[in-house]
């Protein structure tokens, strides 16, 4: 139990004797420029400064003790060997075999699992070229211009996110590649709209679902078939339009895909680690099977650098250990995902699926409650939006929240002047949320007294800054490796399960009755507040 080791305690004690010191006075002087080399690391394309966090040299030599005695070390290395460390489900979690080389040692229960996993992606790449070059045409023989990838969460998340973050590789649906639609919520809205756009006779569908249990995805499928049924594709034709990716062979078949349309992966990669195994088609699909390969290439190279440098040095440790410094010693309650890149718009909420559905958990590895807060709530959008928006509380507000800012260097597509603009901005709020502005400061330029204490900006307020030259594939796969990484060493600190997700299921199970019950096809009993509610929407629907 974390909370019972010394360092638990003595990092407690730390906080209480360093919570007032400033964080600008420790860029006093010539503290500064050590402070920045000795608070910044370089890993696999990423340079991360995290000089402007609330900790002392003392405060990171505490987390790292406190690192290795929860055993992170040793789960890193139970993690990589394949064990099951998804005890609540006794499985693996081994999606770090997904981005290895073909001759890599792992193993699942004793079995090598390199040749499935490079057979996979040997169809993905056969797969996805001929798409690209049109080999593979639809049922008429017309090139296929639009791929709809069907799923939700974690088949729907990390897919979506790579394929904007790409999307200055990506063709045009004629030349370089199809067009990429994702479509995920059961509200038949965003089905309905991304159809009415699309000619059926050049379009393909992946239907992405470990399970091809899912409700929204199946809903989805159901009406993507009617759809083309209704609009001259015949059922025996639908095989040039469909392919599935999931773990469950025998659903694909009852859906009526030909399992040999179907890429498979395994029930140990988990849904949120899933983009880099066959749910990654689409991404191959839109930018290329090479581009796909040097994704795979980055988490690769995080990878390597997460299982072999020392703790202190180590990007996903550091990056983990911070966040655990401000969840659960600093109390704060949310942190905020801050790319300055349009192309990473959707990093936030792809790390909400991740770090929320990961270690949004309240129960040990043994069945006991936990003594600690775990994971904060992620929010965030890209820059500078946000800054338009909600910076006013990052800046002024009553509580605290830690960003991560994230940029790259040179952007995919410039227009004159506009990156720097963009950098900029980004620097200067993660300066602004550290210095901050004194009383003193704005009385001495001239500012009104009663504005003075409206315009003060306290500082002290963290962030991280993540910096990359390029917005390559090979980096975003880096970038994506070491938000998991550091969300497998929180989980491991705070002794949860990263990689199940009961959470979810109480809310799906107690649908289902409800569904009917709109559809007028039974009743229930429910608390006052649930069946007035399903009898509002019923009287409704009944005049619809
Ligand atoms: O409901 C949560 C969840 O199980 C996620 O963990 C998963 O990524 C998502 O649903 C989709 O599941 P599937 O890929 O099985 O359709």
């Amino acid at each position: 139990m974390p909370t019972h080791l010394n360092t638990w305690k003595t990092l407690q004690q730390h906080h209480e004797a360093i919570r007032d010191i400033p964080l600008r006075s420790l860029f006093d002087g010539a503290g500064g420029q050590s402070r920045v080399a000795q608070f910044s690391l370089d890993a696999a394309g990423l340079y991360l400064d995290y000089s402007k966090n609330r900790v002392t040299p003392q405060t990171m030599s505490l987390l790292m003790q406190l690192a290795e005695e929860a055993g992170v070390s040793t789960r890193r290395a139970a993690m990589f060997a394949g064990e099951h460390i998804n005890t609540t489900e006794d499985r693996a979690a081994l999606h770090v075999a997904l981005r290895a080389q073909a001759g890599a040692p792992f193993r699942v229960d004793g079995e090598p699992v390199m040749p499935a996993i490079h057979a996979v992606l040997a169809r993905m790449r056969r797969f996805s070229e001929q798409v690209r070059s049109g080999a593979w045409t639809g049922a008429s023989g017309q090139r296929i211009s639009d791929v709809i990838n069907i799923g939700i969460g974690g088949s729907d998340l990390g897919p979506r996110m790579v394929c904007q973050a790409l999307s200055h590789l990506a063709g045009d649906g004629e030349r370089g590649g199809p067009r990429l639609h994702f479509v995920s919520n059961v509200d038949g809205t965003e089905l309905a709209e991304t159809l009415a756009r699309l000619d059926p006779a050049r379009t393909l569908v992946i239907v992405c679902s470990k399970t091809f249990t899912t409700l929204e995805t199946m809903a989805n499928a159901c009406s993507t078939r009617d759809w083309f049924l209704a609009n001259g594709v015949r059922e025996t034709q639908l095989a040039r339009h469909f392919v599935a990716v999931s773990t469950n062979t025998e659903a694909v078949s009852d859906f009526g895909i030909d399992p040999a349309n179907m890429f498979e992966f395994w029930d140990w990669i988990g849904g949120r680690f899933s983009l880099w195994s066959s749910v990654g088609l689409s991404i191959a699909l839109a930018v290329g099977f090479d581009a796909f390969d040097d994704l795979l290439a980055g988490g690769r190279a995080m990878d390597e650098h997460f299982r072999t440098a020392p703790l202190a040095q180590n990007l996903p440790v550091v990056l983990g250990m911070l966040g655990i410094w401000y969840r659960s010693f600093l109390d704060l309650p949310t942190t905020c995902i801050a790319p300055y890149s349009s192309s990473l718009a959707l990093f936030p909420a792809f790390l909400q699926q991740l770090e929320m559905e990961s270690n949004g958990k309240s129960v040990q590895l043994d069945g006991d409650r936990v003594r600690t807060n775990t994971a904060p709530v992620v929010w965030g959008t890209a820059g500078t939006n946000g800054q338009h928006a909600y910076f006013q509380l990052i800046h002024q507000g009553s509580q605290v929240v830690p960003v991560d800012f994230i940029a790259p260097l040179r952007p995919p597509r410039e227009l004159p002047g506009h990156h720097a603009k963009l950098l900029a901005n980004c620097f200067a709020q993660a300066e602004a949320l550290m210095v901050g502005r004194s009383a003193d400061a704005l009385r001495a330029a001239g500012v009104p007294e009663a504005l003075v204490p409206h315009m003060v900006f306290d500082g002290n307020r963290p962030s991280n800054m993540l910096l990359m030259e390029d917005l390559t594939p090979h980096v975003i796969g880096a970038l994506i490796a070491l938000y998991e990484h550091r969300t497998f060493v929180q989980g491991v600190v705070w002794n949860i399960n990263s990689f199940d997700q009961w959470g979810v299921e109480l809310g799906k199970i107690l649908a289902r009755p409800i569904e009917a019950e709109l559809n007028g096809s039974a009743s229930g009993a429910h608390d006052a507040s649930t069946s007035s509610l399903i009898a509002r929407a019923r009287a409704v629907l009944r005049r619809s």
